[in-house]
């Protein structure tokens, strides 16, 4: 028994990320057109297509900022860090202290890691190899091994999908459970927690996850319906008619998907208005993702005149280990969360207008708040646009 027990640990110690090369036949997007064009479409609308240093300008400026304040790790490694879960992928998935070495005097132009970050394989950032290559999930392995570091590649060439009878002229297929029965499980590869350069722990979405009989995939991937998996007349000349989901992974970034988000009450409570946010959803909104924030603006009126307005900005904030406000990914605390809780609420209060007869209340949500955008000077307007959750109306 004790040494079946050895056996395991000798096994989960020697288990380390393994790049698999993806072949020239399927390491982008654009080798599944010809038979999968309208889920091609989908996913390339979604932000695990954008999830690279050149295509999203959060991801960039935050690991340029972590590079310039940590100068015991060069970019490269960083990015390489963040490839983790950004860009699977990659080819090269740790460096050295030799590395450090030769990347400080800038003599690392040809190596294994500048070219492994420069490879177009990797510029597509979760793509469809990344999700329908997996060979197996490791759950046995400790809560912090993520991304790269929790799966098993299959060889390049098997795809892994949801259907045991699937049939392709271009690949191999096989099924397994997390693209079935437990697709949570595939989205917990990356979606569990995540861990600042301090060790701070600043997201938790699988511990925190408590499910109200729905998958992730239901609702980021909408409902299954039917259609096709293929477009390739495989089915006597014609298309296999399949159930199939969307790909268009929508989430944060999309502002149709927080109309009502959140359910929100209001009433008069002495001089105070009180807002209260109930979480319907089985994650904390916002997720714990850093940034993110609540706004809660209360207009007043009587008489049909605005007499005054307030607002009320809920979001995290984070110290570095000097004390001073920093980015999640270089936090050792956080001074102050506000996430709504799975399936719970919680109760915020503004000042009330003395002589006011009504209230106009707006909860929206921003992805990034005024602290973490100056921090790293983002400029797409994306980032601070205000994506309406609900408008209410009270007579007072
Ligand atoms: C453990 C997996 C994992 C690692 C490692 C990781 N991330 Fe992420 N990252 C995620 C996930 C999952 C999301 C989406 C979170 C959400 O929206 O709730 C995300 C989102 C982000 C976002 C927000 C992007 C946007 O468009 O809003 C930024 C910025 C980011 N990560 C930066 C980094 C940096 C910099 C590193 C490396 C220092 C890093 N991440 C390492 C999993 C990871
Ligand atoms: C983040 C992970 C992820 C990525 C990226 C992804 N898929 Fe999927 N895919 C899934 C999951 C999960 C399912 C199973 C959906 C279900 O429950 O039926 C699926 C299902 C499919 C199916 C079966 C038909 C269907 O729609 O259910 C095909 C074919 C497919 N994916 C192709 C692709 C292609 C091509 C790409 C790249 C353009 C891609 N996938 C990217 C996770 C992913
Ligand atoms: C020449 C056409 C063709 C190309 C190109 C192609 N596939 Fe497919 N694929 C198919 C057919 C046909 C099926 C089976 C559909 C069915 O049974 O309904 C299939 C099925 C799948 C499935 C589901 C497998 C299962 O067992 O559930 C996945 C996932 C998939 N393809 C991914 C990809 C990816 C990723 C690429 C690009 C790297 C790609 N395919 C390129 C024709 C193609
Ligand atoms: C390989 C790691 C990985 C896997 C597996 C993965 N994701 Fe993601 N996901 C990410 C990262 C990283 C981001 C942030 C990308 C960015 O904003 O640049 C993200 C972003 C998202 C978003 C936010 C989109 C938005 O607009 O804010 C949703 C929703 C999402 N993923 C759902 C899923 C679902 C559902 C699954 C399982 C079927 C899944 N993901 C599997 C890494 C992953
Ligand atoms: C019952 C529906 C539902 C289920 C199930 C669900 N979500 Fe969500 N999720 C939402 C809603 C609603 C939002 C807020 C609007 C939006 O971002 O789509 C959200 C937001 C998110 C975001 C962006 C949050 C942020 O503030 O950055 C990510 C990432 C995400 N979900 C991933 C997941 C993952 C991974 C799972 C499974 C472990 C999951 N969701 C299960 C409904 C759901």
């Amino acid at each position: 028994m004790r040494f079946i027990w050895l056996l395991a640990i000798v096994g989960l110690n020697l288990f380390a990320a393994t790049a698999v090369q993806v072949g020239d036949k399927y390491k982008d997007s654009g080798k599944c057109n010809a038979c999968h064009s309208h889920i091609v479409k989908q996913w390339e609308n979604s932000w695990h297509a954008k999830s690279h240093y050149g295509n999203d300008e959060y991801f960039q400026k935050t690991i340029d900022y972590v590079a310039r304040k940590d100068n015991r790790k060069s970019l490269n490694t960083i990015k390489i860090e963040c490839a983790t879960c950004h860009n699977p992928r990659i080819a090269v998935t740790s460096t050295s202290a030799e590395y450090e070495a030769i990347a400080a005097l800038n003599l690392d132009k040809d190596s294994a890691a500048t070219k492994a970050l420069q490879s177009d394989t990797i510029a597509e950032g979760i793509n469809c190899v990344v999700c329908h290559n997996i060979d197996q999930i490791h759950d046995e392995l400790p809560a912090s091994k993520r991304g790269i570091n929790r799966v098993t590649w299959m060889k390049s060439g098997t795809m892994i999908g949801p259907y045991p009878d699937a049939k392709s002229p271009y690949h191999q297929v096989q099924q397994r459970p997390f693209m079935d029965s437990n697709p949570n499980q595939l989205c917990f590869v990356c979606h569990a927690n995540d861990t600042s350069e301090e060790g701070h722990r600043f997201i938790d979405m699988q511990s925190e996850f408590k499910s109200n009989g729905k998958a992730c995939v239901d609702c980021h991937m909408g409902p299954q319906k039917g259609g096709v998996a293929s477009t390739l007349p495989i089915d006597n000349g014609k298309a296999r008619k399949r159930l199939i989901r969307e790909h268009g992974f929508v989430g944060a970034h999309t502002e149709g998907m927080w109309q009502n988000a959140l359910k929100v009450d209001a009433r008069k409570s002495g001089a105070m208005l009180e807002v209260v946010l109930s979480n319907p959803q089985p994650h904390a909104l916002p997720s714990g993702f850093g940034s993110r924030e609540i706004l809660i603006e209360a207009q007043y009126t009587s008489g049909g005149k605005v007499i005054k307005n307030e607002a009320l900005s809920l979001t995290s904030h984070y110290l570095s280990k000097r004390g001073k406000p920093t980015i999640p990914h270089l936090a050792v605390k956080t001074t102050q969360n506000i996430s709504i809780p799975a399936q719970g609420a919680k109760v915020f209060s503004l000042p009330m207008a003395s002589g006011a007869d009504g209230v106009s209340i707006v909860v929206s949500y921003r992805l990034v708040n005024d602290e973490i955008r100056e921090l790293l000077e983002l400029k797409d307007p994306i980032w601070s646009k205000k994506m309406v959750i609900k408008k209410l109306n009270l007579k007072l």
